[in-house]
């Protein structure tokens, strides 16, 4: 067992679809298809890859918020994804969420000052006295000021209201906030705001963050350690300087060269790798490397043979039959 303060192992939540007919065959949606991580205190994980990867229901698994098919998520020395009743709701405290979709996420018929004490009512943390000065020091925290405490969702800007919900969960005093795409309806500008916020937090209150985001730049700003996500599967794990500086794995190359790199200028008429068409089903996700159809590296062995997710450099592991067991790519682009 590890010391990290999450610990996800061999994660897996398929979600079953409805039979056409009695008599067709049982299908099931493989979302998120056996996923390890592990999340020291006060550290920042990202997790990014296209649409559809399984991003979300990875953190909705590690929150129970999605039944886990198999697989376990620990949170510190409790096992959350064997909790149930009134343990799990203890446990739930110590996690909280900040939605990507500030419009949304919160009650438009509550004021802004009961959405941030609310978790604290339904989780009994504090009298309504107590609920209501934490509700103002968060308020306070996050940028807010406490004559807007009174006021709706409405009234408040879509930077704001990421504020509210931000300051929402952390009313329950979590270790870790789970962050899916928490600044991609904002203005850039007003990321900026929003992100530095976050680093802020996390500094005072030593929080752990699971930052998922499809935007690599803001992952490269605010993460230790990246994850990328394939059809349910991490293809590339790696801390932050790792992933960025050296990348291995082809579809971690294609997501790369896709985004203006920051304090890097691509050679005038250098060629991207592209990455065309749409990642298969995860109903039936093809044998061998999951990438295959989409990879212009892909060998015969590819199709036939899953490539395992191993270590190559310390921590930094990759599933990719092409990277050499010296953790060296021959065929990465030069221009990356
Ligand atoms: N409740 C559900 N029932 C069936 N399939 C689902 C369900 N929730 C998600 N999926 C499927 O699981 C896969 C992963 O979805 P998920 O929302 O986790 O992706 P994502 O990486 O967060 O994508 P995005 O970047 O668009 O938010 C998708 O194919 C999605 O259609
Ligand atoms: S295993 Fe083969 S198909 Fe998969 S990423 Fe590596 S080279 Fe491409
Ligand atoms: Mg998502």
């Amino acid at each position: 067992m590890s010391d990290a303060l999450l610990d996800v192992s061999d994660l897996r939540v398929h979600f079953p679809l409805r039979r056409a007919t009695p008599f067709a065959p049982k299908r099931t949606v493989k979302a998120v298809d056996g996923v390890s991580f592990a999340l020291a205190k006060g550290r920042t994980f990202g997790i990014v890859g296209e649409s559809g990867s399984g991003k979300t229901t990875t953190a909705l698994a590690v929150m129970r918020l999605t039944e886990i098919t198999s697989g376990a998520v620990r949170l510190g020395d409790e096992s959350l994804s064997a909790l149930e009743g009134e343990a799990l709701r203890r446990a739930r405290r110590r996690v909280q969420m900040i939605f990507q979709d500030p419009y949304s996420s919160l009650n438009p018929r509550m004021r802004a000052g009961a959405i941030v004490a609310e978790p604290m009512e339904l989780m009994q943390v504090g009298t309504e006295t107590e609920c209501r000065e934490r509700a103002q020091e968060l308020f306070a925290q996050v940028g807010l000021r406490s004559d807007q405490l009174q006021l709706f969702p409405h009234q408040f800007s879509g930077g704001q209201r990421q504020r509210i919900g931000i300051a929402r969960a952390l009313a329950t005093k979590p270790e870790l906030v789970v962050c899916d795409e928490p600044v991609s309806a904002l203005d850039v500008a007003i990321q900026a705001q929003i992100l530095n916020l976050l680093v802020k937090l996390q500094e005072e209150y030593g929080l752990a963050y699971l930052f998922i985001s499809h935007d690599l730049g803001v992952v490269q700003y605010l993460c230790d350690e990246v994850a990328v996500m394939y059809l349910g599967r991490m293809v590339e794990q790696a801390p932050r300087e790792a992933l960025f500086g050296n990348p291995l794995h082809p579809y971690t190359w294609a997501l790369l060269s896709a985004v203006p790199r920051v304090g890097r200028r691509r050679r005038d008429g250098a060629a991207r790798l592209r990455l065309e068409g749409d990642p298969p089903s995860p109903i039936s996700p093809p044998p061998g490397c999951r990438f295959s159809s989409r990879c212009p590296y892909a060998e015969a062995r590819c199709k036939a043979e899953e490539p395992v997710l191993r270590e190559v450099r310390p921590g930094h592991r990759v599933a990719c039959h092409l990277v050499r067991e010296d953790g060296t790519a021959p065929l990465r682009p030069a221009t990356l």
